[in-house]
């Protein structure tokens, strides 16, 4: 049976992505297993790998696409007792993910409940773990607790504020003006960024409630210390992303962040590494990486996954997503999320016998 994945074999544009199909499966050697995929990423992290502007990765050319993956073991490798064919799991894979077929360790992998819909529950690995590890495990946030979300329309901040309505947290969001009602259907009360007074809004916000007790911001649109002004006493800024370089970059027609903003978005990530080792300030501000997190913690991975896919099972919490596309719509995708123009997740479907559930998504 021959593979089919996404591939790039130079970093640039949408463009370059092709369909590419190998010959025969991947044999899974000792400690891993073949996944037969159901649903991997679309999302803006996979952007970035393909425009070479992700910096927390070594990436060498071809690539396959992908930063994860649900779906079911179709071969066990030797020296693995956990898993068996037929069992249905998912991981967090960076690269590799928009596949039909891949290898992982088998260490890796989280179980994922039979009765859930792939499509519906992928966007679980990356956006909602990272939404739910920012709030809970780094900012450690209780119910009732003051919560702001800076890239709120976005595949993380929906997510974040779909798990602020679940756990009774009062949210803020802020995004551009066009996604208000997304937000406020959500629960949250909105401020548009791109609207004059944004700033002043978020102030009066921030004083009304004593400061925030967590700001989770995957934008990065304004100064670290205006964002920070508006903790409360013990709050934490997590930040987790630089969405605002590239969309400035973008609606400046440029194809990418320009040396300028590439500087501005590094040293804004090394201010926040130093504050975060810092004195007095420790504490207050941190970034959050979800590979490295897992890395630290295989256990909170494991645990906290597990725990988004009982609230999905429990209709507790709902991901939001625009559009499911096949292999063969890849490069439309990824325009739209270079465009902005995506609200929530786009997923892709790999198609795979084995899922069940009607659910299909809004467009098929
Ligand atoms: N650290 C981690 O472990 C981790 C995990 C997942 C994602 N990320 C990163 O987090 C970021 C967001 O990811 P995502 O998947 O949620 O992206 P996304 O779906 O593209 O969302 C981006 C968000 O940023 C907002 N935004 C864009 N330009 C802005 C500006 N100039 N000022 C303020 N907000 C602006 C967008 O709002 P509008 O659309 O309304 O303009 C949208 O809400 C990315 O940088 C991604 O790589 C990090």
């Amino acid at each position: 049976m021959p593979v089919r994945h996404l591939q790039i074999a130079a970093f640039g544009g949408p463009e370059l992505i092709q369909l590419v199909e190998d010959a025969a499966l991947p044999q899974p050697g000792p400690g891993e297993v073949r996944i037969q995929v159901e649903a991997s990423s679309l999302v803006f992290t996979d952007m970035l790998i393909r425009r070479k502007l992700y910096p927390v990765l070594k990436l060498t050319l071809p690539l396959t696409l992908g930063y994860d993956v649900i779906g079911r073991i179709d071969a066990v490798g030797p020296g693995v007792t956990r898993w068996r064919v037929g069992d249905r799991v998912a991981d967090l894979t960076q690269l590799g993910g928009n596949a039909t077929h891949l290898l992982r360790p088998a260490a890796t992998l989280v179980r994922v409940p039979e009765g859930l819909d792939a499509t519906r529950a992928e966007p679980l690995i990356l956006s909602y773990l990272t939404a739910y590890q920012a709030l809970f495990r780094e900012a450690q946030v209780q119910p009732g607790d003051p919560v702001l979300i800076h890239g709120a329309s976005g595949a993380v901040g929906l997510a974040a504020l779909d798990l602020c309505r679940a756990y009774g947290l009062a949210a803020v969001g802020v995004a551009s003006a066009r996604r208000e009602r997304a937000i406020t259907e959500r629960g949250a009360t909105f401020v548009a960024y791109d609207r004059a007074g944004a700033a002043e809004e978020l102030d009066r916000l921030s004083r009304d409630v004593g400061g925030f007790k967590a700001i989770l911001d995957a934008a990065r649109g304004e100064p670290l210390a205006t964002t920070m002004a508006r903790l409360a006493p013990g709050g934490r800024l997590v930040a987790l992303g630089f969405s605002a370089a590239f969309r400035d970059a973008h609606s400046a027609g440029k194809a990418q962040p320009g040396r300028w903003a590439r500087m501005r978005f590094a040293f804004d990530f090394l201010r926040i590494q130093w504050l975060a080792s810092r004195a007095g300030v420790s504490g207050r501000v941190t970034f959050y990486d979800i590979s490295g997190c897992r890395a630290r913690h295989p256990d909170w991975f494991e645990e906290d996954l597990s725990t988004l896919f009982a609230l999905l099972e429990a209709g507790r919490i709902s991901p939001s997503i625009q559009r499911v596309f096949r292999l063969d719509g890849a490069v439309e995708a990824h325009r739209l999320i270079e465009a902005g123009q995506v609200e929530g997740r786009l997923v892709l479907d790999l198609g795979s016998s084995t899922r069940r559930g009607a659910w299909r998504g809004p467009e098929h």
